[in-house]
């Protein structure tokens, strides 16, 4: 199969229209035969649940080339259970599981051709989405849905690639405490537009989220969660139900324990306690792991040990554990990998 003609290398991560998408409706309580077509429009009534109360949600996961020329997806089965857990917060059908797994294949190997090339540095991102399509004015869930698929192929999420970022202490809040932060809902990232405009034109990457009722622990990022090293080289995150529960987090955090030995603790961090951490990275599906070198809060810096160049070892070392078992060249744990082509 003859790859498209595109500059892998500097595709940064934007939209690519590629050849088919998959859709599939749920109508009269059922899901119909899901199947792939050409539009990429989606055309609705102007009152549709989704347009009037942002009843969506969507997943993110990447297909991979391998050195040996197979495509792969990164743990499907993870995403399609989280979609799962999100549909039942916003009263939505749940897309059965195991046909999520399927569209997702299906979707990728009509795409093939779309994958990015083993080497390149940049990848197939996979975007499931769900919304409410019939009209609704009361407010109310809709009774009629379409979940779909598009594939685009992307570079890295932040410019720079993994150059370290500075990001700051957010004044926004990012979910309440007994809210949908830990859902995978279209209205949480509605929310951050703003916030992240507003990091940006102030000249940082991304925002740190602190708990919306204390304001004294770290959550996450808008896109991403948060690890920390420790000066002994323990990884640390935060524990929260208002975080996404990020697939790259909880697969590092194995990673981390059973291929580098490294003691690991998933807990509520204080942001009093930040600066003693010599290491943090973001990461996620898109962010991969992105290294942050310093925390703006308030015009107060915590600069990292790792400095402003580049990863810092122990993030290097993850980073490359976990996208070598991505791509296919170190051993992955039974299921994580799912061969594709
Ligand atoms: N947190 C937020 C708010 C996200 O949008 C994402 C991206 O999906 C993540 C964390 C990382 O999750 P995952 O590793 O499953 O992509
Ligand atoms: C992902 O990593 O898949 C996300 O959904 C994050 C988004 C900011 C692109």
């Amino acid at each position: 199969m003859e790859k498209k003609n595109l500059d892998w290398a500097n595709i940064g991560f934007g939209y690519h229209q590629t050849d088919k998408r998959y859709v599939a409706e749920y109508k009269n309580g059922a899901w119909g035969e899901g199947k792939l077509v050409d539009d990429a429009n989606v055309v609705l009534s102007e009152c549709a649940c989704v347009f009037q109360y942002a009843q969506t949600c969507f997943e993110g996961l990447k297909a991979y080339t391998t050195e040996d020329g197979h495509i792969v997806c990164f743990r499907p089965d993870m995403n399609a259970k989280r979609m799962a857990d999100t549909a039942k917060r916003l009263e939505m059908p749940v897309f059965p599981e195991e046909k999520f797994v399927e569209a997702v294949c299906e979707v990728v190997k009509a795409n093939a051709a779309w994958v990015p090339p083993y080497g390149t540095g940049a990848t197939l991102y996979i975007r499931p989405y769900m919304m409410g399509t019939n009209s609704v004015i009361g407010v109310k869930p809709a009774e009629e849905y379409q979940f779909r698929i598009f594939v685009t192929p992307v570079g890295p999420y932040f410019k720079g690639g993994a150059k370290p970022l500075t990001i700051r202490i957010s004044d926004f809040d990012r979910a309440a405490p007994n809210g949908t932060g830990n859902i995978k809902a279209g209205l949480n990232y509605a929310m951050s537009l703003h916030p992240i405009m507003e990091a940006h034109r102030a000249g940082f990457d991304e925002n740190m989220y602190l708990d919306p009722q204390t304001r004294t622990k770290v959550e996450e990022t808008g896109g991403a969660n948060i690890i920390f090293i420790t000066k002994d080289g323990k990884l640390v995150t935060p524990k929260s139900n208002s975080i996404l529960p990020s697939i790259t987090r909880r697969s590092l955090l194995y990673v981390a324990e059973h291929y580098l030995h490294m003691q690991v603790e998933e807990r509520e961090v204080l942001f009093e306690e930040v600066p003693e951490f010599v290491e943090c990275g973001l990461c996620g599906t898109a962010a991969v792991i992105s290294p942050v070198g310093k925390i703006n809060d308030h015009g107060k810096e915590i600069c990292f040990a790792s400095g402003m160049e580049r990863m810092g070892e122990t993030i290097q070392k993850l980073y490359d554990t976990l996208t070598g078992i991505q791509m296919g060249n170190i051993e992955a744990p039974e299921g994580w990998v799912k061969t594709i082509l």
